[in-house]
């Protein structure tokens, strides 16, 4: 898999500090000191993508909270062209009255946020908010707005700590860009 990689994005060492500070802001935000008890969070993750990101972030925070999790595709096997976001079930979470956050691995083109963002509004939660651990500025519309990010990042199809490539390279520790020649789609090789 190492043979795969042409060069690392963001180490494991600057992903585990920056998922500690991002928890500290969420904190800080939902449950500040003596009132973590009191706190009315849930958490829907976005899978596959968001999936050890998820675990790393949750065990980092202090306070009560539920896991909802939904599954969106929106890069279908081998691309690293965006398809449009579809959801594989409905949300069945109760979210009414409650503050809501959306964690998803990367902010992309917005679609998957807008839709998962959408379907839970008509539930009339408290609160939606949204956490990612990346973002690509050249492309996310101003109508999909990140709260909480991790890192901005370049233009390009990244994959590792979650995000796969076909399905592959979800175990790497890092956050990486693989070698041009193994992108089979889209022009630019894996710049997608
Ligand atoms: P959108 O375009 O809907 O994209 O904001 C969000 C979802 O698309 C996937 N995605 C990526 N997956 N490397 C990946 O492995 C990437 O560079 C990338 N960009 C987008 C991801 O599943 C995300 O939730």
């Amino acid at each position: 898999m190492q043979q795969d990689i042409d060069r690392i994005l963001i180490s494991s060492r600057r992903i585990a500090d920056r998922v500690g500070e991002l928890a500290a802001e969420l904190a800080r935000e939902y449950a500040p000191p003596g009132r973590e008890q009191s706190c009315d969070l849930t958490i829907v993750a976005i899978l596959s993508g968001s999936l050890i990101f998820l675990a790393d972030l949750i065990r980092r925070l202090p306070m009560r909270m539920r896991i909802a999790l939904v599954t969106v595709s929106s890069y279908p096997g081998a691309s690293t062209e965006s398809r449009g976001a579809r959801l594989f079930e409905q949300i069945t979470a109760d979210v009414a009255g409650r503050d809501v956050l959306i964690v998803d691995d990367i902010l992309d083109t917005g679609g998957t946020l807008r839709a998962v963002r959408a379907e839970l509004a008509r539930r009339q939660p408290r609160s939606i908010r949204t956490c990612v651990l990346l973002r690509k500025p050249a492309k996310a519309p101003p109508d999909v707005p990140a709260d909480f990010v991790g890192f901005d990042i370049d233009n390009y199809f990244v994959v590792g700590y979650g995000l796969d490539y076909d399905g592959l390279y979800r175990n790497l520790p890092d956050i990486a860009v693989l070698r041009p020649e193994l992108y089979t789609s889209g022009p630019g090789g894996g710049r997608a």
